[in-house]
C-alpha cells in the first residue's frame, strides 16, 4: 500500500495537485518567492541582486536544480520537466521587469531632463558649389532668361567635329592654335582620330544636326589643351559657347545680348566693344572687350591701362560651318561666341591664378561660400 502510494505520487500530483511530493513543494515555493521579489524590485540594480540570489551560481534555485540529479531516476523526468518550466518562468519575469524598470527610468529622466528650447542649434558643416559652377548657373540663367537653351556635348570629341566642320581642314595650319591630346582609338574614316575637344565649338554643328534652324543656344563645358601651365593657362578649363541662327541676324543683336548679360552678371552698367580677329569658323570674325570694372575705363593694372578687358571670340558663322551642320546659308545666318567661364570667373572674383581653382585646396574654394 505504502509503495503504491508513492508510485502514485506523481500522478496525482500532477494531474490532480493534490498532494505535493516535499522536492516539488520547495520547487514551488521558490518559483513563488521569487517570483514576488521580482515584482517587489524598484530598481534594475536592485534586480540584478534578485537574479544572482536565484539565479546566480550558488543562488537559492540553482542550489535546488543542481539537487536533483540525486533524485530516484523514475522521479527525474517529472523533475526535470518541473524545473526548467520553473527556471525558464523566473527568467522571463526577470527579463519582463528589468524591461518594465528601465522604461520607467527613461521616462523619468525624460520628465525632469530641462530641455533649453533657446540654444542656438549647432551649425552643420555642407559643401558649397565651386565658384566655376556658381558663376556658370548664373550665367545659364541669364541667357535663360534670354531665350537660350542651354546644350551640352561629349568632352572627347571626333577631330572630324573639333576641327573639319568648323572649317579648319587637315594640314591646316590654324589647328596648331589649339594643340591638344590625342586618344589612341580612332573614329570610323569620316570622323577620324578622338581628341579631347579644344573648344566647345564643335557643339554648335551637333546642335545643328539634331535641330536644324532657328537656333538660340549656350553650351558651357570643359575643354582641353596641350598647354604649359602658368598663372593665366591651364591645360583644363571651361568655355562657354554661344549660337544664334535665324533670319535676320546681325552683330549689333550679339553687342546687345552680351552687354546684358555682362550688366546682369555684374550688377553694373558695363559697355561692350568689337575688334577684328579671326577664327576659321566666322566671317568676319571678331574679338569683344568689356568696360574695365575696377578702374571704369580709366585704365588701371587690371586692363593693362586700356580701360578695356579682352573677353572672348565671336562672330558671323562660316558658310561651311552652317553647311556642315546641315543649315541652308542662302536662308539662314547666325553668329557664335566662344568666352572662358575660367577667366570670367577670375575677373569676378579677382582670382590671380588659374591653378587654384582646379587644385583642390579648400582654403581657396571655402572663400566663396
Ligand atoms: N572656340 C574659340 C576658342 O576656343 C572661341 C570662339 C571664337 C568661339 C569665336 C566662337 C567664335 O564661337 O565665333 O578659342
Amino acid at each position: 500500500m505504502k509503495k503504491t502510494h508513492k508510485k502514485s505520487k506523481f500522478v496525482e500530483t500532477k494531474y490532480l495537485n493534490l498532494k505535493q511530493s516535499p522536492v516539488e513543494q520547495t520547487l514551488k515555493n521558490i518559483e513563488i518567492e521569487a517570483l514576488a521579489t521580482i515584482k517587489k524590485a524598484s530598481s534594475p540594480e536592485t534586480l540584478k541582486e534578485i537574479e544572482v540570489e536565484y539565479l546566480g551560481r550558488k543562488g537559492k534555485l540553482t542550489h535546488l536544480l543542481r539537487g536533483l540529479k540525486d533524485l530516484p531516476k523514475e522521479q527525474k523526468p517529472f523533475f526535470g520537466k518541473l524545473s526548467n518550466e520553473i527556471k525558464t518562468n523566473v527568467e522571463r519575469s526577470f527579463a519582463n521587469k528589468l524591461q518594465e524598470l528601465e522604461n520607467q527610468k527613461l521616462k523619468k529622466d525624460l520628465s525632469q531632463e530641462f530641455f533649453d528650447t533657446t540654444i542656438p542649434a549647432k551649425k552643420r558643416k555642407v559643401g558649397h558649389i565651386h565658384p566655376i559652377y556658381k558663376i556658370q548657373e548664373e550665367v545659364e540663367q541669364i541667357f535663360n532668361n534670354m531665350g537660350f537653351s542651354i546644350m551640352d556635348g561629349p568632352e572627347v570629341e571626333s577631330e572630324y567635329y573639333n576641327f573639319e566642320t568648323l572649317n579648319i581642314p587637315k594640314n591646316h595650319p590654324a589647328r596648331d592654335m589649339q594643340d591638344t591630346f590625342f586618344l589612341q582609338d580612332k573614329d570610323d574614316e569620316k570622323h577620324g582620330r578622338f581628341v579631347l575637344r579644344t573648344h566647345t565649338s564643335p557643339v554648335q554643328v551637333r546642335a545643328m544636326e539634331k535641330y536644324g534652324a532657328p537656333l538660340r543656344i549656350i553650351i558651357p563645358g570643359r575643354v582641353f589643351r596641350y598647354e604649359a601651365t602658368d598663372a593665366s593657362h591651364d591645360s583644363t578649363f571651361d568655355q562657354v559657347e554661344g549660337l544664334l541662327i535665324g533670319k535676320d541676324v546681325s552683330l549689333s543683336h550679339l553687342k546687345g545680348i552680351m552687354a546684358e548679360m555682362l550688366s546682369t552678371l555684374f550688377n553694373a552698367d558695363v559697355k561692350v566693344r568689337f575688334r577684328p580677329g579671326y577664327f576659321p569658323f566666322v566671317e568676319p570674325g571678331l574679338e569683344l572687350d568689356f568696360s574695365c570694372l575696377l578702374c571704369e575705363g580709366i585704365g588701371c593694372k587690371a586692363c593693362k591701362n586700356t580701360g578695356w578687358m579682352e573677353f572672348m571670340g565671336a562672330g558671323m558663322v562660316h558658310k561651311n560651318v552652317l553647311k556642315a551642320g546641315g543649315v541652308d546659308p542662302e536662308e539662314y545666318q547666325g553668329w557664335a561666341f566662344g568666352f572662358g567661364l575660367t577667366r570670367l570667373a577670375m575677373m569676378k572674383h579677382l582670382i590671380p591664378d588659374i591653378r587654384l581653382i582646379s587644385s583642390g585646396d579648400i582654403r581657396f574654394t571655402r572663400q566663396f561660400n
